[in-house]
């Protein structure tokens, strides 16, 4: 068994989301930041690839005050529990994600000193050979309540949940700015499937200023 998987990324008209730098830009309209934290409040856990942690260093906290309490109110934590996933565990040990509790899934690769320095901050999962066994993640995460799993990227980590058919739905804000470049990050990185994913377009809406788009893999 494994949880709900939702995915959730802000992109630039050209699919790019960040420039070749990979620095955090602001694509989200206010609009969308909104309806992110709504989506947060809603999730039991918050996935990311320690690329995204590297780049950002996003905190990955509930930002309304009043959907915190909300949670508070239903006898839920106030803020999703956290997932990296980071098979070398590169994770600083000073990241901002070390806010609550945090799941750290790392692979055998793993050297021991990093898993001891993270291990005063997080609660780690050694799965998998080389690369986070992003199966055996879900599951143990299944294991541990999370029944609604967002994931906030980046590319890379996107681009492995849907080879691996483990998303369920997407949720893409398409901002109007092209960022350009070749080698800027886009929705999903990685290889290129054998075979493009086939998506169904569930609906779409004009929001703020840009557009978002509601798309699930198609089931056959
Ligand atoms: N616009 C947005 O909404 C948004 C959101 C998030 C991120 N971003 C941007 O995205 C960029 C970061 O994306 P990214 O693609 O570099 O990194 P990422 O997807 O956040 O993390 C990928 C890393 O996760 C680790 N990993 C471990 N097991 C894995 C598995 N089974 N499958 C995939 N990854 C696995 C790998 O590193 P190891 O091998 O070392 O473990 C891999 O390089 C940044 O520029 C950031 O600003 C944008």
């Amino acid at each position: 068994m494994r949880p709900y998987v939702f995915v959730n990324i802000a992109s630039s008209l050209d699919g790019k989301i960040s420039d070749e730098k990979r620095r955090q830009l602001r694509i989200s309209c206010r609009e969308d930041l909104e309806r992110v934290d709504e989506l947060r409040a809603s999730a039991d856990a918050i996935m990311v690839g320690v690329g995204t942690i590297l780049a950002d260093n996003p905190k990955l906290n509930v930002k309304s005050k009043e959907l915190r309490e909300r949670r508070l109110r239903e006898g839920r934590t106030e803020n999703p529990l956290k997932v990296v996933v980071d098979s070398k565990c590169r994770i600083p040990d000073d990241a901002q994600v070390f806010d609550g509790k945090v799941i750290v899934a790392v692979s055998k690769l793993a050297k021991r000193e990093s898993l001891e320095r993270i291990a005063k901050k997080a609660q780690i999962v050694v799965l998998g050979e080389e690369k986070v066994d992003l199966n055996s993640l879900l599951n143990f995460l299944y294991d541990q309540g999370v029944r609604r799993l967002m994931v906030e990227g980046g590319g890379t980590l996107i681009s492995s949940l849907l080879r691996e058919g483990l998303v369920d739905e997407m949720f893409i804000y398409y901002a109007p700015i092209i960022i350009g470049g070749s080698n800027s990050p886009t929705i999903c990185d990685g290889r290129s499937f054998e075979l493009p994913v086939r998506m169904e377009i569930v609906s779409f809406e004009r929001l703020g200023e840009g557009i978002l788009v509601h798309t699930k893999p198609r089931k056959n």
